[in-house]
């Protein structure tokens, strides 16, 4: 089988399975099991694939069809133009949580040496993001689960990255300093229970506890709120990853605690992050 010919048949079998962007798995699929750039397979298509990397083909079409993530197959995904390990027990990084990224590099590109502390780090792609783009800040990762914090360690090492990660639960009292953070990010479970119907197959495959909140998904804003305001700065910030129709209630609770409020949308015009910084009285 030519890689042409293994292009377009795993093209038509992860369309048959109804894998959602089926053109642009087969071209990632092609290249990793040949090893190939995309140039390499334009100019190579007429290139038999070895018979194992026919056997590696049928195995992870195998696995595809049944909608396992194809960032777990691979072992690893990009993030903010990094790579990330990632597998299961931990959650994927997500494009939208780049909006994340952005907002809080926002936030603290003035501050000299900005203490940032990541909250339901997961792989760490928010807090290894933060510490390598902002080089002077000193960033702190707190996760709960042990599988998700053992990929954050590895992902710290993996990007040379001087972030610390630390195990903790956001519903207990805090292990750090009262005002002891310039900014406090956090890509929390937020999926409600009436949003898990409308979940992709492949979310299925990742840790229930990484997605799914309580209180119509915001259960975990509240107690971060509580928890965590008096660990800011005075003049510091929460920065909020938040699901779909969330922005406006997540704004109000800041609000409701004496914060000023910014939302900012993500590529799609969705209000995907939520700022609040502490309201000092103007000063
Ligand atoms: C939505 S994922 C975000 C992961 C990562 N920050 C990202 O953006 O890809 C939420 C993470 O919170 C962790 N988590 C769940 N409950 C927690 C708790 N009570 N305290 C700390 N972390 C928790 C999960 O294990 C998971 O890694």
């Amino acid at each position: 089988m030519t890689i042409f010919e293994a292009y377009n048949s795993t093209k038509k079998k992860l369309e048959a399975a109804g894998v959602k962007d089926f053109v642009f798995e087969a071209k990632q699929i092609i290249m990793h099991i040949t090893g190939f750039t995309p140039t390499q397979i334009l100019t190579d298509y007429n290139k038999p694939l070895t018979e194992f990397q026919e056997n590696n083909l049928v195995a992870i079409v195998h696995q595809r069809e049944v909608h396992y993530p194809l960032q777990y197959i691979f072992g690893n995904w990009d993030f903010y133009g990094r790579n990330f390990k990632v597998g299961v027990g931990v959650l994927i990084p997500r494009a939208d949580t780049e909006t994340v990224v952005e907002a809080a590099l926002e936030q603290v590109k003035d501050i000299n040496a900005p203490k940032i502390l990541d909250l339901c780090a997961g792989s760490g792609c928010i807090g290894i993001t933060l510490d390598l783009e902002k080089s002077d800040s000193e960033v702190t990762l707190l996760e709960k689960y042990d599988e998700a914090l053992r990929y954050a360690k590895e992902n710290i090492e993996l990007n040379k990255s001087k972030a610390v990660a630390l195990k903790g639960d956001i519903f207990e009292k805090p292990q750090f300093e009262d005002e002891s953070f310039d900014l406090i990010v956090s890509n929390p479970p937020y999926i409600s229970e009436e949003e898990m119907k409308y979940c992709s197959p492949e979310v299925k495959f990742e840790p229930e506890t990484a997605l799914f909140a309580q209180d119509d998904g915001l259960e975990f804003y509240k107690a971060i709120i509580e928890n965590y305001t008096s660990i800011l700065k005075e003049n510091g910030s929460f920065c909020f990853e938040v699901g779909f129709k969330q922005a406006e209630k997540v704004a109000n609770l800041l609000k409701a605690n004496g914060f000023n409020v910014k939302i900012k949308n993500d590529l799609n015009g969705i209000g995907r992050c939520v700022l609040g910084t502490k309201d000092n009285g103007g000063n």
